[in-house]
């Protein structure tokens, strides 16, 4: 590299350019510099002939080096899945029972149900499972349809209330206030009865009123004592779990246009040994049965 100590020549050449009286020289830009730059220029036309690069009409070309990360991505799956082959048979064949026992499909069902889950369920059901307004907590023991292994596998392949699988769980509660079943005094005696069975602040007086309405209009789905029924996935109005709220403006809300949770079906978009391993990862998250 040459050193060209610009301040001692007599009349250095400019660039014409001056501010407030300082001029700019044309010294010529460092070597090392301008080889840099030639080659990422030939960098970048090698790089543009071994690899996928300018875009076409349709496609783009390709490169010499026939490089496809789609290829590689299905290539890997493919070799995850063969690998896999053998202990996803011993799932489905499985006791459903059995799984947790064992320990080669307990570990299995504990790394791929998780990432099922996050892959499906999550958006739903939260990253963790914790749940969110209408859309159940799976990490507690309070279970809307039931916390077994069987109840969980069958919860997941047909899902629950939609128009797809004809075995999907169902169940309605009716609009009690829009379809004018119940006067809405009616509606806030019932609903300052469930306050009370629930353990929370209410007027007493007017959950005496709702305890009949209770008997009358809401026990043959959440019981007698309001502790629900799985069979029909009426939700136990007596702890302080809330599939929906537990305050009075949401209890009312509830009586007046019912709720309609929908769950997907799973047939067909996951495989048995995947509806597996998702619910053994659910079973086994604390509140399984
Ligand atoms: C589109 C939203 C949605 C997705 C996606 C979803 N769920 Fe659900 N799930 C629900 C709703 C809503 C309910 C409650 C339905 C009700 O009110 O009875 C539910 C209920 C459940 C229940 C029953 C809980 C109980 O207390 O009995 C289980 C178990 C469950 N989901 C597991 C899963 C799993 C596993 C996946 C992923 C394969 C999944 N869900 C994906 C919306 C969803
Ligand atoms: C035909 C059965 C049926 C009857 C009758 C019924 N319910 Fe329900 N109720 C359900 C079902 C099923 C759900 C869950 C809906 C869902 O998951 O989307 C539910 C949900 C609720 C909830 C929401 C609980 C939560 O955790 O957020 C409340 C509150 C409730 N019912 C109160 C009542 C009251 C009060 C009555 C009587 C006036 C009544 N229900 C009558 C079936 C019924």
């Amino acid at each position: 590299m040459s050193k060209r100590p610009v301040t001692t020549k007599s009349d250095p050449e400019t660039t014409g350019h001056e501010w407030d009286g300082i001029q700019e020289f044309n010294n010529p830009l460092p070597r090392w510099w301008l080889w840099t730059f030639y080659l990422t220029i030939i960098w970048a036309v090698g790089y543009t002939i071994a690899y996928p690069a300018w875009p076409l009409v349709s496609g783009a070309t390709q490169g010499l080096l026939g490089q496809d990360t789609r290829a590689d991505v299905a290539a890997e799956i493919q070799r995850y899945s063969e690998a896999n082959a053998p202990v996803e048979a011993k799932l489905v064949a499985a006791d459903l029972n059995a799984i947790a026992a064992d320990p080669e499909l307990a570990n299995y069902t504990q790394n791929a149900g998780g990432a099922i889950f996050r892959t499906w369920c999550a958006q739903c059901h939260g990253s963790g499972a914790a749940g969110a307004a209408g859309y159940p907590n799976l990490l507690d023991n309070d279970w809307l349809w039931g916390g077994t292994m069987e109840d969980i596998h069958t919860t997941i392949t047909h899902g629950i209330r939609n128009t797809e699988d004809p075995d999907a769980r169902y169940s309605e509660m009716p609009k009690f206030g829009a379809d004018g079943l119940l006067e809405p005094e009616q509606i806030d005696q019932v609903v300052q009865y469930v306050l009370q069975i629930s353990g929370q602040e209410h007027e007493a007086a007017l959950a005496s009123e709702g305890a009949v309405v209770f008997t009358d209009n809401c026990a043959a789905c959440h019981m007698e004592d309001g502790t629900g029924d799985r069979a029909q996935g009426a939700p136990n109005l007596t702890d302080a779990i809330w599939l929906y709220g537990g305050d009075q403006a949401t209890l009312t809300e509830t009586v007046t246009n019912a709720r309609f949770g929908v769950m997907p079906s799973w047939t067909g978009r996951l495989s048995e040994s995947d509806i597996r391993a998702v619910a053994a990862w659910v079973h086994s998250r604390g509140g399984g049965e």
